[in-house]
């Protein structure tokens, strides 16, 4: 997407091939700065840290973070040490455990001295098909936004999206925004609700520095206004992105994912999920039992990162000093409140029976 005006994904590999940059997602939206990982432990720290997010991008990011380590070390017992690493930087989006299995099953087929360098092609190789698998979701989202433009009578089309499931959160075009993104190449008017999405507000950073360099029109609200935004006629579609769907249609995404879809079923709103099939989990049935959910600092609710009137970014506290804080990062939205899974192969009830239906 569009970054200054320039076509830009967020994870290119350096003109030498030695490193790869991505956009440095910490200080977004007041600086735009790129951040190197060049080796293992750069690309476990960047997953950790939150320097790039999002389920397809971390992905990339650790199938990147493999090659790296077999360049240092491509025996067996190493990069099968790599690869524990890389999944257990953060455990509920699954594309990474998705990503670093294929990648090491990939070099692990050829000899110690060849695996460094099939890594590396197939990482560069899996970045593009994300491109293409989130260019395929936009197409099928389309069809469901022109469907909801007819009762619209030419009025624009407004969706809620909660945390940030565009392109910054893949390596092109987004999951949740890809439909956006195309309604607007087909001058179909949209406008989008941002979810703030406390605690990290990836919606109030991220998705609206996105959308503000692609020129959407789009208004971020507290997280707490959904409902009533929903309640009073002002929303036609919600769209979210996802970090593990289950066999049966359960979806685990950021916090707060939930109640947006609660909303949503109370007031016939149509709540869909962008998913690309590298989040689908077949070996998971119950999402609220069985889906890991990350814990994060309760560093990241007692305060909040901004910038300051001088251009620094500064960092307040909250809450009285010495107040106790939990911060899961995820939640599950059961099957039965999501109206259609949108894949790279179609749009799909969240039904068991039409998930096995989408073959590997
Ligand atoms: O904690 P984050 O910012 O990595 O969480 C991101 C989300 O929850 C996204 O909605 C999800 O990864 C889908 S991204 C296409």
């Amino acid at each position: 997407m569009l970054l200054r005006g320039l076509p830009t994904r967020t994870i290119w590999p350096t003109p030498e091939g030695d490193a790869v940059l991505t956009l440095d997602q910490r200080v977004l939206p007041h600086r735009v700065e790129t951040v190197r990982i060049a080796t293992l432990a750069d690309a476990v720290d960047a997953i950790r840290e939150m320097t790039v997010r999002g389920a397809p991008l971390i992905g990339v990011t650790a199938a990147y973070g493999l090659a790296l380590a077999a360049r240092n070390d491509p025996r067996d017992a190493a990069l099968e040490q790599a690869a524990r690493r890389l999944e257990a930087a953060r455990p509920t989006a699954v594309n990474l455990a998705w990503a670093v299995r294929r990648t090491l099953e990939h070099a692990m087929a050829r000899p110690p001295g060849e695996r460094a360098a099939a890594a590396w092609t197939y990482a560069g190789r899996m970045a593009d098909d994300d491109v293409a698998t989130n260019d395929a979701i936009g197409r099928h989202g389309l069809e469901l936004l022109r469907g909801l433009v007819g009762r619209k009578r030419g009025q624009t089309l407004q969706v809620l999206t909660h945390c940030n499931a565009g392109w910054l959160a893949t390596v092109d075009w987004g999951t949740a925004l890809a439909p956006v993104y195309r309604a607007q190449t087909e001058g179909l008017p949209v406008h989008v609700w941002v979810d703030e999405t406390r605690p990290r507000n990836q919606g109030a950073s991220l998705t609206a520095f996105e959308l503000r360099e692609q020129g959407i029109a789009h208004t971020v609200v507290a997280d707490n206004a959904g409902g009533h935004l929903m309640q009073s006629g002002r929303v036609d579609a919600v769209i979210v992105g996802c970090d593990r769907v289950t066999a049966h249609g359960d979806v685990a995404n950021k916090i707060g994912t939930y109640l947006k879809a609660l909303a949503a079923h109370d007031n016939g709103v149509p709540f869909y999920v962008a998913m690309p099939l590298s989040t689908l989990d077949r070996t998971l049935a119950d999402g609220a039992t069985e889906v890991p959910i990350e814990e994060r600092s309760a560093r990241e609710v007692t305060h909040l990162t901004g910038r300051s009137a001088d251009g620094a970014m500064v960092e307040v506290q909250l809450v009285p000093e010495g107040t106790a804080a939990a911060n899961p990062a995820f939640d599950v939205t059961p099957a039965r409140l999501v109206t259609a899974l949108i894949t790279e192969r179609g749009t799909v009830p969240a039904t068991a029976q039409a998930i096995a239906t989408l073959a590997e």
